[in-house]
């Protein structure tokens, strides 16, 4: 009888999940040949839920190494919702049902915290589920690393060069808004490997004082532009103290949803150094993975198909200390990774001058 892998990609998409995609597959035909079938389901959860897939063809695995976004669809299925039903759809026995019809052996789930959330709501539901971690805000708990993180901060570290001449030509700010809601690390990462002058993360809330304070101090050292790395979740001191809820709507009331251009404003009025916001949003997450990216896919992708061989299931793959392991879903499951105070790369911004706001 062969074995019948279903895979599928959930959540936001990123540079590397081709690549998994690919590393999965030519690992699994390499070990069980002929006795393998895999079947592609379509956008995430919401083509597991509406029965949308097809067994692939070995040739669809070729070719996709550099190839962004992922061939399969994806989609965001909010795990807060799996439970409750729409249009009279029960989400969970759908998912089960259509599991079953496929005559799968097991499922491979590709994608972040949300996709992990569900993989092991249909783990505990007793479906065969292994998780794959990507994300380019690399936030899964229990691994080191997640693939599209390193393309990520590529991308990020790139837009940041590109305004530093600007701003240098000009004497001018730069706020460049990063992507990372919570989690902080691909503006850290990127603001360092960037040269960022300040460095501002959703983890540690900043003053407009700070931050001012930091950009006189250059102008007085001769240093006429400064160049601010901002996560898209950043948040001041006092809204730190809000509710998510209150903080959004004072924002919305205020005209903005991220802080970013708030801050572009506070820097004019109180510096008088004119200020420039740069976004470079979804370009984050598109086009070719690194090739850090395309190593890491294949070191996972490959790993999901041992673990798919040795029957290993209700796991997830990680990278722990330089090793390919994996989790329980359980254990990891609803947790994220934050960057921690006191972590080695905060260290390295302070040691460098850097200010955290
Ligand atoms: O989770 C990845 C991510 O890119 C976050 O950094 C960002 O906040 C969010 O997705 C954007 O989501 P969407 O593509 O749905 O706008």
């Amino acid at each position: 009888m062969k074995k019948r892998v279903g895979i599928l990609t959930s959540g936001g998409d990123c540079p590397g999940l081709n690549a998994t995609i690919r590393g999965v597959a030519k690992a699994l035909y390499q070990r069980m040949g002929e006795n393998v079938e895999i079947i592609g389901i379509s956008n995430g959860y919401s083509g597991l839920i509406s029965g949308e897939w097809r067994v692939m063809r070995r040739d669809e695995f070729s070719g996709i190494l550099t190839v962004g976004g992922t061939i399969l669809g994806t989609k965001r299925t909010p795990f807060k919702l799996m439970r409750v039903e729409e249009g009279g759809v029960d989400k969970v026995e759908a998912m089960k049902k259509n599991y079953k019809e496929m005559r799968l052996d097991c499922l491979l789930c590709l994608g972040g915290n949300g996709t992990h959330k569900t993989a092991n709501l249909l783990s505990q539901e007793g479906l065969n589920i292994i998780g794959l971690p990507k994300t380019i805000d690399n936030d899964i708990y229990g691994t080191d690393v997640t693939f599209g993180f390193h393309s990520a901060v590529d991308i990020a570290t790139e837009a940041i060069d590109r305004v530093h001449t600007t701003a240098g030509s000009h004497s001018r700010c730069m706020v460049v808004e990063l992507m990372g809601n919570k989690a902080g690390w691909l503006t850290l990462y990127a603001g360092i490997a960037g040269g960022a002058d300040i460095i501002l993360i959703p983890e540690l809330p900043y003053t407009i004082e700070n931050v001012c304070a930091a950009i006189e101090k250059r102008a007085s050292q001769g240093k006429s532009f400064s160049i601010l790395a901002v996560a898209e979740g950043a948040m001041d001191a006092k809204e730190a103290r809000m509710k998510r809820k209150e903080r959004m709507a004072k924002r919305a009331e205020e005209g903005y949803t991220t802080a970013t251009n708030r801050i572009a404003k506070d820097i004019e009025r109180i510096t008088g150094i004119e200020t420039r916001v740069c976004v470079p949003g979804h370009m984050q997450r598109g086009g070719s993975p690194s090739p850090y990216d395309r190593v890491l896919a294949t070191q996972f992708g490959s790993y999901a198909a041992k673990m798919v061989s040795d029957e290993n299931y209700g796991i997830t793959v990680a990278m722990k200390n330089n090793h390919v392991g994996e989790n329980k879903l359980e254990d990891i499951a609803g947790k994220s990774r934050l960057v921690p105070e006191g972590h080695g790369m905060l260290e390295v911004a302070r040691r460098m001058g850097i200010s955290m706001g």
